[in-house]
């Protein structure tokens, strides 16, 4: 748990309460369980038709040219604080069905489910995740997943999002 809790005019669940999206990192590394825990928790996320149209992208500081990589699809504002955090993760969405190829209107929503998941997950392990839509340069970056969803981007801009996660800092 952290330290920062929302005051709200009616009770909520202290992981929600809790929640919060820092700009400020502990120097030190997410365990691979936490890691994968957090990602089993966003693809136990309802979804349209059972689609599950999201998948993630994640670089630790451990794979400094992944995480290179990954950092330089934020846009600048960005880059500069979300480069102290020790894993960056990118959520990226399929707007259309797998089995038919037809639109599908719910994915950009399903997307949000898992993040929500994810970061439920993500704050009863005592981890913080700073969601950022500021990443505009993703399939310069990573050139096979702009022919997989290029048909969709021109569509939903918004279908890309990142998310990074960090242990909470001495944050005061
Ligand atoms: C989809 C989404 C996109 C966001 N994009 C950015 C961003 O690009 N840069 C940023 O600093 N914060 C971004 N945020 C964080 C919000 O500004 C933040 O959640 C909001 O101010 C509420 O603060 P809290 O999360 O600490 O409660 C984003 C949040 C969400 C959910």
């Amino acid at each position: 748990m952290t330290d920062k809790k929302a005051s709200t005019d009616y009770p909520i669940h202290d992981l929600l309460a809790e929640r919060w999206s820092p700009y400020g990192f502990a120097d030190r590394p997410v365990a691979q369980t936490d890691l994968r825990s957090l990602f089993e928790a966003a693809r136990w996320a309802a979804s349209s038709y059972n689609e599950q149209p999201w998948s993630f992208l994640v670089a630790t500081r451990e794979d400094p040219e992944e995480f290179a990589r990954l950092l330089s699809c934020l846009v600048d504002g960005n880059q500069g604080w979300a480069k102290a955090a020790p894993v960056l993760a990118l959520g990226v969405v399929s707007l259309r069905f797998s089995r038919n190829n037809k639109e599908n209107r719910a994915a950009v929503h399903d997307l949000g489910l898992a993040a929500g998941n994810l970061v439920v997950e993500a704050t009863a392990r005592g981890l913080c995740v700073h969601q950022m839509i500021g990443c505009g340069k993703v399939f310069w970056h990573y050139p096979a997943r702009r022919a997989r969803a290029f048909q969709y981007w021109s569509h939903w801009p918004l279908s890309w999002s990142a998310t990074r996660f960090i242990i909470p800092a001495a944050w005061s």
